[in-house]
């Protein structure tokens, strides 16, 4: 069974996204970086965590192929912004997935991504 069917599916990606965007607009790195409005932001994150875990392909039928480190280029992303953003969905799944071992794996991939994702480093910020 794939991380998407073995977390519950739909309702639990949409109740991560839900507690993980209000820590991230809380935390003092990571906010200015996003828009004021991050309604669709967390509408796109739904989809792609859909996709990302091994559920159907919603990301790519509606924006093509995900590109995720190219579009993440646009913004300054330091170690510590990978860290940061790795915490808000540390705490984010701890209210959402009951099962430690489950979140575990979902963090561990999580954080293979958001490291990939660094495109900047500590001394140019
Ligand atoms: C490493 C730290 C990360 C930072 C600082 C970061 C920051 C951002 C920012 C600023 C945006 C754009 C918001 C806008 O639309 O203006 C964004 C979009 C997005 N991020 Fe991240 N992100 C990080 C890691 C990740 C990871 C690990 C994933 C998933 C594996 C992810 C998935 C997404 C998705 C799906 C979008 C929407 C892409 C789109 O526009 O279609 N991000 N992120």
């Amino acid at each position: 069974m794939d991380l998407f069917a073995q977390m519950g599916g739909e309702r639990t990606i949409q109740r991560i996204v839900e507690a993980f965007y209000p820590k991230v607009l809380e935390d003092p790195l990571l906010a200015p970086l996003f828009p004021e409005d991050i309604y669709p932001v967390m509408e796109k994150q739904t989809l792609f965590l859909t996709q990302f875990f091994g559920g159907p392909p919603l990301y790519t039928s509606e924006f093509g192929h995900p590109r995720m480190r190219a579009r993440h280029m646009p913004f300054p992303i330091t170690p510590r912004h990978a860290d940061a953003w790795l915490d808000c969905m540390r705490r984010a799944l701890e209210e959402a997935v009951p099962d430690e071992n489950l979140r575990q794996a979902l963090l561990e991939r999580l954080s293979v991504s958001a490291h990939f994702f660094v495109n900047t480093d500590e001394q140019a910020t």
